[in-house]
């Protein structure tokens, strides 16, 4: 789609930048809650929004996609200059930094559905044996009971 001369500075209407996002209203005030995109407002108060929150949008929606948190968005697009559409350069370095985080939140899954594996045909839920029930118990290697809880214990 060609935009006009006289189109390209004009100003876009929140519902505008709905329907080319294909992203809510609400949706929208909340990324502007939360930092994500800015607008101004006109005489008559209502919001108006540079051409470039509809690439910020896009990035937004990509990035929640692979499951980065919102607040991790908003840090990412703060490091970019009001005003100026996000570039491919950008993208790249963004989502550079992301995919780190997301190869993570991959190994993590992995090793879940390793210890899931263990479990299926098990059913033991085991404080002691269960991976999945309690994965991290590094306190269970100095006895049973609540050990933080009861000095008691730790004494004996
Ligand atoms: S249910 Fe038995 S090991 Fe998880």
């Amino acid at each position: 789609m060609t935009i006009k001369p006289s189109e390209r500075h004009r100003q876009l209407t929140v519902g505008e930048v709905a329907a080319r996002s294909g992203v809510a209203v609400s949706t929208l005030h909340f990324y502007e809650n939360k930092g994500l995109i800015q607008s101004e407002r006109n005489r008559g108060n209502q919001r108006r929004y540079s051409r470039e929150v509809l690439r910020r949008v896009a990035i937004i929606k990509v990035a929640q996609r692979t499951g980065i948190p919102l607040a991790s968005i908003a840090e990412a697009l703060s490091t970019l200059p009001q005003g100026r559409t996000p570039t491919a350069a950008d993208w790249r370095r963004l989502s550079a930094g992301w995919k780190e985080d997301l190869d993570d939140r991959i190994n993590k899954l992995i090793g879940l559905r390793d210890q899931l594996n263990t479990c299926i045909g098990c059913g033991c839920l085991s404080m002691q044996d269960c991976p999945l029930r309690n994965p991290w118990d590094e306190l269970s290697e100095q006895g049973p009971g609540p050990r933080l809880l009861d000095p008691v214990a730790d004494a004996d």
